[in-house]
């Protein structure tokens, strides 16, 4: 059974915890239900020593301030919305424009209190696949622009096997967009220690989604062949990032949607691995849904000081999020976001971990 614990207080008073789960092997992720975010993720490396392997912060408090998104869950809409702004059923909707790359107002992540900003019921649990931790937030209509109640159910589990699975589940009383992902900064030599430049990552996509400066998808799926976004083959992070393509240096690094190329059957595949060859760990990405947005902390810049008092330097941490194209709800010829009244969104995305 998961372990709990006080995180802190927040506004209006409202309570958060810190809950463990772990498994026999000694693999351990701690939750809080403030924006349902992996605070702790300890991992063995090939010396069998556990380092926390993502970045965050010590007390809630730091979750509050910071808007890096550390550890959280995203939502409604995680990626961008150009103009902040998408027309359903003939009705526009406007939202927060609360990012703007190259000077190009966007929605990002939700809004100004998307769902990395509230807190969720939570519900520590045991099951067969182990310790796990079922967490609610119901988002009511108008929230941050948004139409429809929704309901949203984000569980992560433990398992045997050194994964840390998350489960999504959504349900809407009107048409809405939705887009749910898991916004964890990875650095598999430890949180605080150093760049991700070193971590050879390998991604199952064949396309990607290019973007302009506003980091807004152009519409059609590019071939990553002979560009440096093709990571078929495991690639060293450092090794193309500085180079002159023209997505490249709009996004300032990698910050783009990978088209992953398993089937659409609803079964978590594998999406990425990424191995860091000081600590032997390995991570694998599995996940259901069409794409990941590998982002290469490109904003970090030093002033954020998570755990342990580590600044979390340019490019210290990076992320998969697995989710539908940005934009998706301005752009018919993507995969659809808009849950309807009747249907259940799921999603399921595993980070498993293993030694080489
Ligand atoms: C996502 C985006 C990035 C950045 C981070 C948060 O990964 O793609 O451009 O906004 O979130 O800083």
């Amino acid at each position: 059974m998961p372990s709990t614990k006080f995180f802190g207080h927040v506004q209006c008073g409202q309570e958060t915890h810190l809950y463990t789960l772990e498994n026999a092997a000694g693999f351990r992720a701690e939750i809080t239900n403030y924006g349902a975010a992996i605070v702790r993720l300890l991992t063995l490396d090939r010396t069998g020593a556990l380092a926390d392997v993502v970045l965050g912060y010590d007390h809630v408090e730091g979750y509050v301030t910071h808007s890096s998104y550390f550890g959280a869950v995203i939502g409604r809409y995680g990626n961008r919305i150009a103009d902040g702004r998408f027309s359903l059923n003939g009705k526009s909707y406007s939202l927060a424009k609360n990012n703007s790359p190259g000077g190009m107002a966007c929605h990002l992540h939700g809004g100004l209190v998307g769902f990395d900003k509230v807190v969720w019921t939570a519900e520590p649990l045991t099951t067969k696949s182990g310790d796990a931790l079922r967490l609610r937030y119901s988002s009511r209509t108008g929230e941050e622009g948004f139409p429809g109640n929704l309901d949203v159910t984000v569980t992560y589990t433990v398992t045997s096997d050194n994964a840390l699975k998350i489960e999504y589940l959504a349900t809407t009383d009107q048409p809405t967009p939705v887009n749910l992902t898991n916004h964890s900064y990875f650095n598999l030599a430890g949180e605080g220690q150093g760049d991700v430049l070193d971590h050879v990552i390998t991604l199952h996509a064949t396309h990607y989604t290019p973007v302009d400066a506003g980091l807004i998808p152009l519409g059609q799926l590019a071939t990553v062949a002979d560009t440096p976004l093709d990571f078929r083959t495991p690639q060293r992070i450092g090794a193309r990032i500085g180079s002159e393509h023209e997505q490249l240096k709009l996004a300032g690094g990698y910050d783009h949607n990978f088209v992953l190329d398993h089937p659409r059957d609803g079964n978590a595949a594998l999406a990425a691995t990424v191995y860091e060859s000081k600590s032997g760990r390995v991570m694998d990405v599995f996940t259901s849904e069409p794409g990941v947005q590998f982002y290469t902390g490109n904003f970090l810049n030093g002033k954020s000081v998570g755990k342990n008092g580590h600044a979390y330097r340019y490019r210290g941490g990076l992320c998969l999020e697995t989710q539908h194209y940005p934009d998706s709800p301005n752009q018919p010829a993507f995969p659809t976001t808009i849950l309807k009244p009747g249907e259940t969104l799921r999603s399921t995305t595993l980070y498993r971990f293993e030694v080489r």
